[in-house]
């Protein structure tokens, strides 16, 4: 049986998750493609761990970061890390699963440059990177043969790029809306069915982990910018910047709670691209007023939505998707079954 050898780097929440998926569907890639994949090498910030024959799952199952991640692993080792040591491991694919930095891409760029000039696949999780630079990273993929997938980067569990590239194939999509951060939606539903205010609302959230301590990038719309960036070049093959993007989040001057319920409307942080019958492709992201029976108005909670609008397969709107660590690995491992289906 064809092995496919697996290389992670940033072995966090979701580098765990995805190393316990692979994991747990083994017996699956056997079965449905005819592979063996195992896990060969998965690194953090200064050690990896590495076995050309493949890591147990029951050794990488103890570096959960609740114990220490890799820091306290007996094999890791500092040779174990980096993006030449990644590029030169021998994996096939690479999923990358670290810190994000949308001003440098680092780190996650310099893995995915050095994995994609050696001929690997790779499979993106953090967005820096793709921000900073989506379309020269998938120029370097096509030129060496390997796949670019970024599922985990777009939102995870709702689909968004795959609902564009697969679902609405061949169709012109004029239109793409979105609710894509979940923490902004259940502070703006706090507020708006609980009666919060915003600071209320935030502390909320954080006090159920849906909200970082700092939740400022979330609120003031920079995470859904940053997904928009990402979407408009991988969807509309433009090469759109964070900066071309009219930017405003939830703040207090933004928001009239009072007015929008007595008027009926349903206030969203929403990310929006349209592309006018000349190609030029236009992006914003800012709290959207809907009414009652709008989908979008029954986005509630910290879930998120995508609206498309195509020409011959009309509009489609996707609510759902879970947004925990699991969720994003699997969406992580539908890309990568999308890697097998193409290759194997
Ligand atoms: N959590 C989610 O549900 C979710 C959802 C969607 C997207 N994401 C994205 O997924 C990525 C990972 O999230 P997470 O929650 O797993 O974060 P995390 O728990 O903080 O893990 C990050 C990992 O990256 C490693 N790392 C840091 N610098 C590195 C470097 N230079 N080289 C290699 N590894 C490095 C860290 O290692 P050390 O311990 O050595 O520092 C750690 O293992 C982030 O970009 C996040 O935005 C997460």
């Amino acid at each position: 049986m064809k092995r496919w050898n697996i290389a992670i780097s940033g072995f966090g929440n979701v580098g765990w998750h995805v190393a316990q998926l692979l994991a747990e569907r083994r017996v699956r890639y056997a079965n449905l493609y005819g592979v063996d994949v195992r896990v060969t090498a998965v690194c953090g910030s200064d050690r990896g761990l590495y076995d050309p024959a493949g890591i147990e799952w029951e050794y990488l199952r103890e570096c959960r970061k609740a114990n220490g991640g890799l820091k306290l692993a007996r094999m890791a080792d500092a040779a174990f890390t980096g993006p030449s040591f990644i590029a030169d491991c021998g994996a096939d694919v690479l999923i990358e699963a670290g810190p994000t930095d949308f001003h440098t891409g680092e780190p996650a760029l310099s893995y995915l440059t050095a994995a994609l000039k050696q001929g690997m696949h790779a499979i993106v999780i953090s967005k820096g990177a793709l921000v900073h630079d989506y379309p020269g990273l998938a120029a370097l993929a096509s030129q060496q043969g390997g796949a670019l997938k970024i599922s985990g980067a777009t939102a995870a569990a709702l689909p968004t790029v795959d609902l564009c590239r697969y679902n609405l194939a061949g169709c012109e999509i004029s239109e793409l809306n979105g609710i894509f951060t979940g923490t902004a939606n259940f502070v703006l539903h706090l507020m708006m069915e609980h009666n919060l205010s915003i600071a209320a609302a935030t502390e909320e959230a954080q006090r159920l982990g849906i909200a970082e301590a700092d939740p400022r990038f979330d609120l003031d719309g920079w995470d859904t910018a940053c997904k928009l960036t990402i979407l408009a070049n991988a969807v509309f093959g433009c090469r759109l910047k964070l900066s071309d993007i009219a930017v405003s989040g939830i703040t207090t001057s933004t928001v009239e709670v009072a007015t929008w319920r007595q008027k009926g409307l349903v206030p969203r942080l929403v990310g929006s691209l349209t592309r006018a019958s000349h190609g030029d492709v236009t992006a914003k992201v800012g709290c959207t007023l809907y009414p009652s029976d709008h989908p979008f108005a029954h986005v509630k909670g910290a879930t998120k939505a995508i609206q498309v609008k195509s020409d011959d397969m009309g509009d489609l709107v996707v609510i759902g998707g879970k947004s925990d660590p699991r969720a994003t690995a699997a969406a992580a491992l539908k890309d990568f079954e999308h890697i097998l289906a193409r290759m194997v």
